[in-house]
């Protein structure tokens, strides 16, 4: 189950080279277990078939406004209300304009004129039409009328021309569908989030390291912007791309971490600490290679801060950010959670189980517990850890103070 699954979206496609490239969305949101209804434009039909499109949505497609077949049922009115976001991709200039205009001379611009569900529209065009004062003033319309618009790519384009205009992709288009989808309960609220494990250097070649991958933390972060949060990430080495309109903060070293997040948590309303941090750290790293030779060698470690337990010391009478815990445990797991919630002065803890094939650790899904500081325990089913990033969200929606 992902935010997409039972959804049902329109995709409105106009005449534009890049109409192809919704051939792949669209089993990339049937994969999700979105209902996808295609709507074409006349000029969409030249660049891609209904057949391929009905092939791949495992519907008809709708094209034609007038079409004898399903009068009764007014389709722009039937399928305007049944939706939970139209999607417009590729929009050209053509359709942008019509839609700043409110126009309403096909299928797709009928619908959108009659929908109240959100709209998503997905510039694509030559950067020169794109760039044009006439497109750039229709956008800004359709922002005033509260559509929502994902800016496209620059890139090379099919015409030969270098800059803005190329349908972006879609792992981006998804995060913009997934927010246009999801209640704004976390509009501009500054969150700062730490994931992935510290790499400790023991010499230029070797390191101590865990098998934390960042997901987690990942996962939170784009969950808590696809809500309206203002959200950085602090992340641990992870091979993990930065995720989308998030400010990402790279860094190795526990010690690393801790400059940053110091750094960064007095502007915080809401601090998670999802990283893997680790706890000791070689006393005297070496500049060199440590050369092998010697039976056997002793590696003298330093205990590192604790992070978090330095922040819940600041926290006094005045007011400090909601602090969240995750807590890696591989046996007691509520006991040693429930122990690192009040020794670290914590809001809410996310108990994670790392033992056995089931891990937490480098899974795409996992089971936690989560308590908060009034002891309310909530226990989730295994999910996906963008799902389980939105109920821990949920969980301390309620925590936050007023503004
Ligand atoms: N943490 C931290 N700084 C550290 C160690 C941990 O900020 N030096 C944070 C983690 O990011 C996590 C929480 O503390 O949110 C608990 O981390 P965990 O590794 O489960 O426990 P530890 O406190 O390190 O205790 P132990 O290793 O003994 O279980």
């Amino acid at each position: 189950m992902t935010g997409l699954t039972g959804k049902r979206i329109i995709l409105g496609i106009t005449g534009g080279i890049a109409a192809y490239k919704t051939a792949e969305w669209i089993r990339a949101l049937r994969h999700e277990e979105a209902e996808v209804q295609v709507v074409q434009t006349e000029a969409a039909a030249r660049f891609i078939t209904p057949l391929t499109l009905a092939a791949l949505s495992g519907r008809r497609v709708y094209g034609d406004i007038f079409s004898p077949e399903d009068a009764e049922l007014i389709p722009h009115i039937n399928l305007a209300r049944h939706c939970d976001l139209l999607l417009i991709a590729p929009a050209t200039a053509n359709t942008i304009a019509k839609l700043a205009h409110g126009e309403a001379d096909n299928l797709l611009t009928a619908t959108a004129l009659a929908t109240r569900a959100p709209v998503l529209i997905c510039p694509a065009m030559n950067s020169n039409m794109y760039l044009h004062p006439a497109t750039q003033a229709n956008l800004a319309s359709l922002r005033e009328y509260g559509c929502l618009i994902a800016p496209p790519a620059a890139g090379a384009m099919a015409c030969g021309a270098e800059g803005p205009g190329r349908l972006p992709e879609w792992r981006k288009v998804r995060e913009y569908i997934i927010a246009a989808l999801t209640p704004q309960d976390l509009q501009g609220i500054n969150i700062l989030i730490s994931a992935g494990p510290t790499y400790e250097d023991i010499d230029p070649v070797r390191f101590i390291g865990n098998r934390s991958s960042g997901k987690m933390g990942y996962a939170l972060a784009g969950a808590a912007r696809q809500r309206g949060a203002e959200v950085t990430l602090i992340s641990g080495p992870s091979a993990l791309p930065d995720p989308p309109a998030v400010t990402t903060v790279r860094v190795r070293s526990a010690r690393e971490m801790a400059k940053f997040v110091q750094q960064k948590a007095p502007q915080a309303r809401i601090i998670i600490k999802a990283a893997a941090v680790a706890d000791y750290t070689p006393s005297a790293p070496s500049p060199h290679k440590i050369k092998k030779g010697a039976a056997s060698l002793e590696l003298k470690l330093t205990a590192n801060e604790d992070i978090l337990k330095s922040l819940g010391e600041l926290k006094g009478e005045k007011p400090f950010p909601l602090l969240v815990g995750f807590a890696a445990e591989s046996r007691d797991h509520l006991v040693q959670g429930l122990k690192k919630l009040k020794a670290k002065n914590l809001d809410l803890i996310v108990i994670n189980d790392i033992g056995g094939s089931q891990s937490a650790f480098a899974n795409d899904s996992n089971q936690v517990v989560i308590v908060n500081r009034q002891g309310k325990k909530t226990e989730l089913p295994r999910l996906g850890k963008e799902e389980t990033a939105h109920r821990i969200l949920d969980q301390l929606l309620p925590l936050l103070p007023g503004p």
